[in-house]
């Protein structure tokens, strides 16, 4: 596998009968940025979701084909999904941090997945002070780790959002349209904290935007109506896509 982080081989995804996500074939390069980008109801977030495979709890569903994440097959029953859930983090469109104080966001997950003998207050506290330096917040909220999530800006809350994902070190964050509620600025600063988590995460975001996907992304992939339809460096796809329909949805035509 080397440096591929995602391997999907002839995915296939259903709602009901309603076929959401048709004969995907790719690799996803690890320790990169791949935008995925498409019109409304393409699947690229049904994509995302069955990256954790928390699309099952959408009720009846059904695949063939397989995802392989740094070689572990999610889908073969051998696989546990707590470890599959532990290793990819999810991060959604609109913030959405625990009612709890900064210091219990943070901490959640670990209470959740890791050994009583894990969680002792000192190790705790250095969970949320990595975390929350790792998204640059440790120097302004040491003092207000008491305080409610909710009481953040938007832009911070996202960014808890993320950090709340870091203690439990994930291999691949999944971001699905970040910076949709964020104005300007903290669009920025989500994007230069993406750019700066790739050092030591493979992140696959989901975007509306073209021009942010030109901005963060080393690879993009465009999706229509299910299918891959084109997939390479950001580069290639916004300077010389190779099939029309790439072309036409890039400079606005539709979607
Ligand atoms: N839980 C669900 N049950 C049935 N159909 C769904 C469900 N979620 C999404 N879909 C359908 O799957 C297709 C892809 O949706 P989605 O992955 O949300 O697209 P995108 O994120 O690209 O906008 C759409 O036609 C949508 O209506
Ligand atoms: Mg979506």
């Amino acid at each position: 596998m080397g440096t591929h982080a995602v391997n999907v081989n002839n995915f296939n995804f259903w709602y009901g009968d309603f076929q959401a996500l048709k004969n995907l074939s790719f690799m996803i390069p690890a320790l990169k940025i791949t935008s995925l980008i498409g019109p409304s109801g393409c699947g690229k977030s049904t994509f995302l979701k069955c990256l954790n495979r928390i699309n099952e709890r959408s009720g009846k569903t059904s695949m063939s084909g397989s995802v392989s994440i740094f070689g572990h097959d999610i889908y073969h029953p051998i696989n546990a999904l707590p470890e599959i859930r532990k290793d990819i983090g999810m991060v959604f469109q609109k913030p959405n941090p625990l009612p709890l104080s900064v210091y219990e966001n943070i901490v959640f997950g670990a209470k959740t997945h890791l050994k009583k003998s894990e969680l002792k207050k000192d190790l705790l506290d250095k969970m949320v002070e990595e975390s929350l330096t790792k998204v640059g917040m440790w120097n302004e909220l040491k003092d207000r780790l008491d305080s409610a999530a909710i009481s953040l800006s938007l832009e911070k809350q996202q960014k808890l959002c993320i950090a709340r994902l870091l203690p439990l070190k994930p291999k691949i964050l999944l971001l699905d349209e970040p910076c949709s509620a964020l104005d300007p600025k903290g669009t920025l600063a989500v994007e230069e904290l993406i750019k700066d988590l790739k050092k030591q995460y493979t992140i696959i975001i989901v975007t509306h935007s073209m021009a942010q996907a030109k901005r963060v992304s080393d690879e993009t992939m465009f999706m229509y109506m299910g299918q891959l339809v084109e997939h390479g460096s950001t580069e290639q796809v916004f300077g010389a896509a190779k099939n029309p329909m790439t072309l036409q949805y890039i400079e606005g035509k539709f979607g």
